[in-house]
């Protein structure tokens, strides 16, 4: 199959792969990176397990590829807390008990980080909008808007 070679940042780290044209930056990062932090819930965008930011955008890495991402910069979960201290946003989650399994919470910290970043938390409403796509089977939606809310202060 048709493979390309990229470089790309990963959490301030450059690095250099290649990769055949139909792998996804989720499979990118679990399976040659092993960052597996970020989930495989749906495979196909409907889900937001899988979010991360690319250029500080958010996006759903099941449904980018990889071989697009020359020079991007992206930022997973792991690449969130500043050694041991954890990023605001993940010690809020943990503050406001805003997961149960967690199999969703690392796609909702991503978004969340993207909802701040981009300012969409004037109001309870606003912020739930904006993480509508990422999907909670647990229900755990009223605790998660109380961290991002936490963290804007
Ligand atoms: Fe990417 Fe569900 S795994 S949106």
């Amino acid at each position: 199959a048709p493979s390309s070679r990229v470089s790309l940042t990963v959490n301030g780290t450059r690095r250099t792969v290649t990769v055949d044209n139909r792998t996804s930056l989720l499979d990118l990062l679990r399976e040659h990176f092993e960052l597996t932090g970020s989930k495989k819930g749906c495979n196909a965008g409907a889900c937001g397990a899988c979010t991360v930011l690319v250029d500080g955008q958010r996006v759903n890495s099941c449904l980018t590829l990889a071989a697009r991402l020359e020079g991007a910069e992206v930022t997973t979960i792991e690449g969130l807390a500043d050694g041991d201290r954890l990023h605001p946003l993940q010690q809020a989650f943990v503050d406001q008990d805003a997961f149960q399994c967690g199999y969703c919470t690392p796609g909702q910290i991503m978004s969340g980080v993207g909802c701040i970043k981009e300012g969409h938390t004037g109001s309870p409403e606003e912020i739930r909008e904006w993480m509508s796509g990422n999907i909670c089977r647990c229900g755990c939606y009223v605790k998660i808007v109380r961290a991002v809310e936490q963290t804007v202060g």
